[in-house]
């Protein structure tokens, strides 16, 4: 497989910055993240080397998911600005020659849509069918479904006395992929926005777009109140025909990049999705290397199966489809409070997971704030929170008698709000993201690990970063060249090569926190271009030393 030719694309060459807006830049002091904030950034953006901006959810919405409930997809939620602002903030994008993409949230609407304002409003209206309409069953929901936010995955209406499905918060109700004039309707706004000019799309939550047919119960051994519901509605036969015409009534018709959230698809089954010959997706955001996060044990993860799920993916679309490069994200928690060693090297730890997956064969994405290191945050109780799981998991464990302090600590490792608090700019009152109070606390290490303080310092997390965008423009073979684990059977050490052409690359990652020694000769003609520690490793005939999490980068020049 590896000798198929990699066809070449601007979006394969792109790195691209994942914003959250609420938490990026306030720019007029009432605590929340805005459009005029972003276009502030713009020129660290440009600067740090990134080419493409991925922002979340900015769209008209009551923010009960922080913007992943849209009651209009075509205006912008006023605490973030105005369509003007949204314009001048693409216009501010493209002329530093980067491209902007935006969340695309069709799996669901939010409850104060006007089309679920209609569907609701009768059993016979014409957009009834939109949405996920069943009557009770025995005097319950019409099935056992939890939603994945907790709780029910329906919600009773008194206007008709009929439950709507919503496999996320109550706020959003799952729109009837089944249905034409609804999906006609979300195509027509899609192309919209592209008409608009802006370079593409993440699709949320797109592979929950299909339901098991007949919305079956769940087998219930453990006599739950509601079933945890996954194999329901993710990745279920039949999406790809959702997407597939999708992709064929919007994306086609532009030269735009896609990028498809698809929870559930595995490396075997992702040629389906990405496989250009069939012309849906670009990539696809996969979770099976997240996954490894779920069980924290003595071990912080476990590399073996870390490098295999890596290694399928990158085997298995070589020359076929294209990977998303991802260890973080706004769901989930920060890379070096999961896999790397916050206290002792935070610093280390940082670089050596960011060559780690940024230099395999794929579009590397950076969640902000990931680019200087930052951690996962102190909750010291409810107050500390905003997120509507943690919000619906509180309801539920306190009715069950659990004490807050209970509470806290069962979600404080995973709470998506790890991620979610203000960017850190610099040791100012609010880490210089508002004037105002944060909608969400600040990290209280902000004084030592922000924007301003690394870039001041040639050996830091954002200056590694910054090369590792540069080394991967000036050279091809970090893009294109197809890859190759190396020292596959290592317990400390991820590493690989990549060859294009004649040449070849080499990258060594030690992720853990102690010295170690691999067994690799490494050729006389590869120079390293690239290290997070100052002083080189020592290379001997047949072996390299490695310090904690030290990582080195060799390229044939
Ligand atoms: C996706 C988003 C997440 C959101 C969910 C529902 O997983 O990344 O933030 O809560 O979809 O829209
Ligand atoms: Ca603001």
């Amino acid at each position: 497989m590896s000798n198929n030719a990699v066809t070449e694309k601007w979006w394969k060459e792109a790195v691209v910055y994942q914003i959250y807006p609420r938490s990026f830049k306030d720019s007029n002091g009432d605590g929340i993240g805005d459009l005029k904030g972003v276009i502030e950034k713009l020129d660290y953006l440009k600067d740090l080397g990134i080419n493409v901006i991925w922002i979340c959810p900015i769209f008209k919405s009551p923010q009960d998911d922080n913007g992943y409930d849209i009651s209009d997809y075509q205006d912008i939620h006023a605490e973030f600005g105005s369509m003007d602002d949204f314009n001048e903030l693409l216009k501010q994008v493209h002329a530093r020659g980067m491209k902007l993409i935006l969340d695309l949230v069709i799996n669901h609407t939010s409850d104060e849509h006007p089309w679920f304002l209609e569907s609701r409003s009768s059993k016979h209206n014409s957009k009834r069918d939109w949405y996920i309409w069943r009557d009770e069953k025995n005097g319950q929901e019409p099935n056992n479904w939890e939603s994945i936010f907790a709780g029910p995955a329906w919600k009773l209406d008194p206007e008709t006395n009929q439950y709507f499905m919503h496999i996320f918060s109550a706020k959003q109700p799952d729109l009837n992929w089944e249905n034409k004039d609804m999906r006609k309707a979300v195509y027509d706004m899609v192309r919209w926005w592209l008409d608009k000019g802006i370079d593409g799309f993440r699709i949320d939550a797109i592979s929950h777009a299909k339901k098991m047919p007949g919305l079956p119960d769940l087998p219930n051994p453990k006599g739950l109140k509601y079933v945890p519901s996954y194999p329901m509605h993710m990745n279920v036969d039949g999406v790809l025909d959702y997407v597939g015409e999708l992709c064929e009534e919007t994306f086609a018709k532009y030269d735009v990049m896609t990028v498809g959230e698809a929870n559930g698809v595995n490396s075997a089954k992702a040629e389906d999705w990405v496989s250009e010959k069939k012309k849906r997706l670009n990539m696809i955001i996969q979770f099976e290397h997240t996954k490894l996060w779920d069980s924290l044990g003595e071990e912080k993860f476990n590399l073996a199966e870390l490098k295999e799920i890596f290694s399928n993916w990158q085997k298995n679309l070589h020359g076929i489809g294209w990977n998303a490069l991802f260890v973080e994200n706004h769901d989930i928690t920060r890379i070096v409070s999961r896999w790397g060693d916050p206290e002792k090297f935070r610093r280390e730890s940082a670089t050596s997971i960011a060559a780690m997956y940024f230099l395999m064969q794929g579009s590397p994405f950076i969640y902000q704030g990931q680019e200087i290191g930052m951690t996962n945050t102190e909750f010291n109780g409810p107050d500390d929170f905003q997120d509507v799981f943690a919000k619906n998991h509180f309801a539920i464990r306190r009715s069950e008698g659990a004490t807050d302090t209970q509470i806290t600590k069962e979600i404080a490792h995973t709470s998506r709000d790890n991620a979610r608090t203000p960017m850190q700019w610099n040791a100012d009152k609010n880490a210089g993201f508002s004037s105002g109070t944060p909608w969400l606390k600040v990290n209280p290490n902000y004084q030592q690990i922000n924007v301003e303080t690394e870039s001041k310092d040639p050996q830091s997390i954002l200056n590694f970063y910054k090369n590792l965008i540069r080394l991967r423009r000036e050279n091809k073979i970090f893009i294109y060249g197809s890859f190759d684990l190396v020292l596959q059977d290592h317990l400390d050490v991820f590493a690989y090569s990549r060859k294009l052409g004649s040449q070849e690359a080499l990258v060594i990652c030690n992720l853990k926190g102690k010295n170690t020694t691999v067994s690799i000769k490494v050729k006389p003609e590869m120079k390293q271009i690239l290290a997070n520690y100052q002083q080189a490793s020592q290379i001997t005939a047949n072996s390299i030393e490695l310090k904690p999490f030290e990582c080195v980068v060799y390229l044939q020049v």
